[in-house]
């Protein structure tokens, strides 16, 4: 097997397993309306690329140089992705982008109503929490989960997404500088992802100086991911992102290749994707390469 096919096969292998958790993260007794379950479903079961719960398993891994610490990890993995998809909810509806696809699929508000796509997200936001403090159950130790879950809340929240969007929104073509643009995909994007890499590290009792270099990574790796998304709605193919491209344009978004262009955003992401890879070196990680392969292939990215 070459490199790439064991990192397919790797992701692949990661992305079905981090589905079968999603599956199961509702309490069989608990009665919840069923247009709601069906409304986070169509939007939390509509694939997607797993990335940032495979960046916890993979953090996990690396820090432990073993599975097991990735299966303790889960629960965090399945939060992480709860979260996710409803900031993507949230981000389609008429009154932030007003996008229409998604995922290969209607947007959650054109196939279930605008009420129902608020509450949907609002549903998957707090049982976010619910399953992160499951991890406990998984064998990791109580103080780490009660970190993650602090950590959840600082990094989607009022100085992290939420924050960042708030930021994304306010932005203007003409006004917004490329100081402010970072500040805004370091939070409404890299964020999330620098949670990840820190969620997994507490999954395998990392040390604070390991945690600090996974999370160093996470916002390179990030603030990379988001360029390349701009990049992306620009260059790339509707077909295969799922989502309409064009979509800043229309909108007016301040982005990278608006700023810079796009072949100084393209330096930038490779620029990151180095700095991402060194951020990991001098840690004393177990496992650290699978981590640099993943932020390599990210450079790559087609959707
Ligand atoms: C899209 O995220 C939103 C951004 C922060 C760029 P992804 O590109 O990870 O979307 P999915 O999860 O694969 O649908
Ligand atoms: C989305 O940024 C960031 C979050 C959802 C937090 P974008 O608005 O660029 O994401 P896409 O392009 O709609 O996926
Ligand atoms: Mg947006
Ligand atoms: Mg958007
Ligand atoms: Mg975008």
């Amino acid at each position: 097997m070459t490199m790439s096919e064991s990192l397919h096969t790797y992701l692949q292998s990661q992305r079905d397993k981090v589905e079968q958790a999603l599956l199961s993260v509702y309490p069989q007794q608990w009665e919840i309306p069923s247009k709601l379950k069906e409304a986070m479903d169509y939007s939390l079961l509509a694939g997607g690329k797993r990335l940032r719960p495979i960046f916890v398993l993979a953090s996990a891994e690396a820090v432990a140089g073993d599975e097991a610490a990735s299966a303790r990890a889960m629960p965090f993995a399945a939060a992480i992705e709860m979260i996710h998809t409803y900031s993507l909810i949230h981000d389609d509806l008429p009154a932030m982008d007003d996008d229409d696809y998604r995922r290969g699929r209607l947007t959650n508000h054109k196939a279930h109503g605008e009420a129902m796509a608020i509450l949907a997200g609002d549903g998957l936001l707090t049982h976010a929490f619910h399953v992160a403090s499951g991890a406990v159950r998984h064998g990791v130790p109580a103080d780490r989960a009660l970190s993650v879950v602090a950590e959840l809340s600082r990094f989607a929240g009022l100085a992290g997404m939420v924050g960042g969007q708030v930021a994304d929104m306010l932005g203007e073509q003409g006004v917004t500088t490329l100081d402010q643009l970072e500040f805004i995909h370091l939070h409404k994007t890299s964020d999330l992802i620098a949670f990840s890499l820190r969620a997994g590290g507490h999954a395998a009792e990392a040390s604070d100086s390991q945690l600090d270099a996974l999370e160093l990574f996470g916002r390179n790796v990030g603030l990379a991911f988001q360029i390349q998304d701009d990049i992306l709605d620009l260059t790339g193919d509707e077909a295969k992102l799922g989502k309409p491209v064009k979509s800043d344009e229309r909108q007016q978004k301040v982005t990278y290749p608006y700023l810079i262009g796009l072949d100084a955003s393209r330096e930038r992401v490779a620029m990151l994707t180095r700095e991402a890879n060194d951020a990991l070196g001098g840690a004393g990680l177990a496992m650290p390469d699978r981590l640099r392969q993943i932020a390599d292939y990210l450079l790559s990215r087609d959707h």
